[in-house]
């Protein structure tokens, strides 16, 4: 048994084997504890002799299985440390970067220009109530003129702002009628349209909204001209067009000249060689006194714009759909915007 066992030990290749060697010989059904079990059959005289025996052997088989396992041990260890050795001369992975939206990089260039002539950025919730969203802009219940804007309400008094300009009203009234006012506001706006190249239920806008005394409408065009220079390029005319919105009097449209040059000339967009842009006008008597301000003492303009109109103009972008898929192809594309 010794002898067998001690070769079986020294071939054994693995922690494994060596476990199985130990049970097949100093387990309980192992061939040595079956001798010692058989002892009782021995007479008294053979017992201790042959007791003394197995005992000799059964140490022997021991140290030889301590030993060959530390041996054992050892090496797994080192196969071990070998295959998890990392190699630090490999190449790196690339990390992917992420970017802006493109309407979050134009809305971000405009907060900047207007951050830079003075204006404050606010925000307004986008679930507003029908005061805010049309009566507090002098549409009160019934005005035909609320029917420009296809609105989705929740409740009679609430809905899904189909604008901006009710953070005019909201943003006056908190300055109580005594202070001057100059902030941009950009956001959501819903309306219900049906999708599709230039419809979109949910868009953007930028209000823009400026009261002090003496607010005159050749301070709307001086800024109105210096946004649409700077956003689309310092060759761009700018024209004023009369309009109606019931928040503005007088109310106008903005448009921009269309001239698209590259390195084969310049060229003059379809139709009339103006695209508008913007809807804007000297605020209302009504909203001021509204809101709380004296129109007899403050005059101030307001305007409100679509950054995904803007978009798609400074861009050549033909659907309005691109913004709100999610097309990873599109949106790459104008990562580096701006
Ligand atoms: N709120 C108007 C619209 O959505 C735009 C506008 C804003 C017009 C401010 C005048 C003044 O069409």
């Amino acid at each position: 048994i010794r002898q067998k066992a001690i070769a079986k030990v020294n071939e054994a290749r693995n922690l494994k084997e060596l476990q199985d060697i130990k049970v097949a010989y100093l387990g309980k059904k192992g061939s040595l504890t079956s001798v010692l079990r058989g002892m009782g059959n021995l007479s008294k005289e053979e017992r201790p002799i042959v007791g003394e025996i197995a005992n000799n052997v059964r140490e022997a088989i021991t140290q030889e299985i301590d030993e060959k396992t530390e041996i054992l041990e050892k090496k797994a260890m080192e196969e071990k440390l070998e295959s998890e050795s990392i190699d630090v001369t490999l190449p790196g992975r690339p990390v992917k970067v992420g970017g802006s939206h493109l309407l979050t990089s134009i809305i971000e260039e405009i907060e900047d220009l207007f951050i830079g002539m003075g204006y404050e950025v606010r925000e307004g919730p986008e679930v507003e109530t029908d005061y805010f969203n049309f009566e507090a802009l002098n549409l009160p219940k019934g005005h035909p003129a609320r029917d420009m804007q296809d609105t989705f309400y929740i409740t009679n008094e609430l809905l899904l702002r189909t604008h901006t300009s009710p953070v005019q009203a909201r943003t006056m009234q908190q300055y109580g009628g005594t202070e001057p006012v100059k902030m941009i506001c950009p956001g959501k706006v819903y309306r219900r349209d049906t999708d599709d190249a230039t419809h979109s239920h949910q868009f953007t806008q930028i209000e823009g909204l400026y009261v002090d005394e003496n607010v005159r409408m050749s301070d709307l065009k001086g800024t109105l001209n210096r946004f649409a220079k700077r956003i689309f390029g310092e060759d761009r005319q700018i024209r004023l067009r009369p309009s109606f919105f019931p928040f503005t009097e007088p109310s106008v449209e903005m448009d921009i000249s269309c001239k698209v040059c590259n390195g084969e000339g310049c060229s003059v967009c379809k139709y009339s060689g103006w695209i508008e842009i913007l809807g804007s006008g000297m605020i209302h008597p009504n909203v001021l006194e509204m809101a709380g301000y004296d129109s007899e003492k403050y005059t101030g303009f307001a305007f409100g714009m679509g950054p995904d109109r803007i978009a798609m103009l400074k861009y050549g972008i033909d659907d309005i759909r691109n913004f709100y898929t999610n097309d990873k192809r599109f949106l790459t594309q104008y990562h580096h915007a701006k």
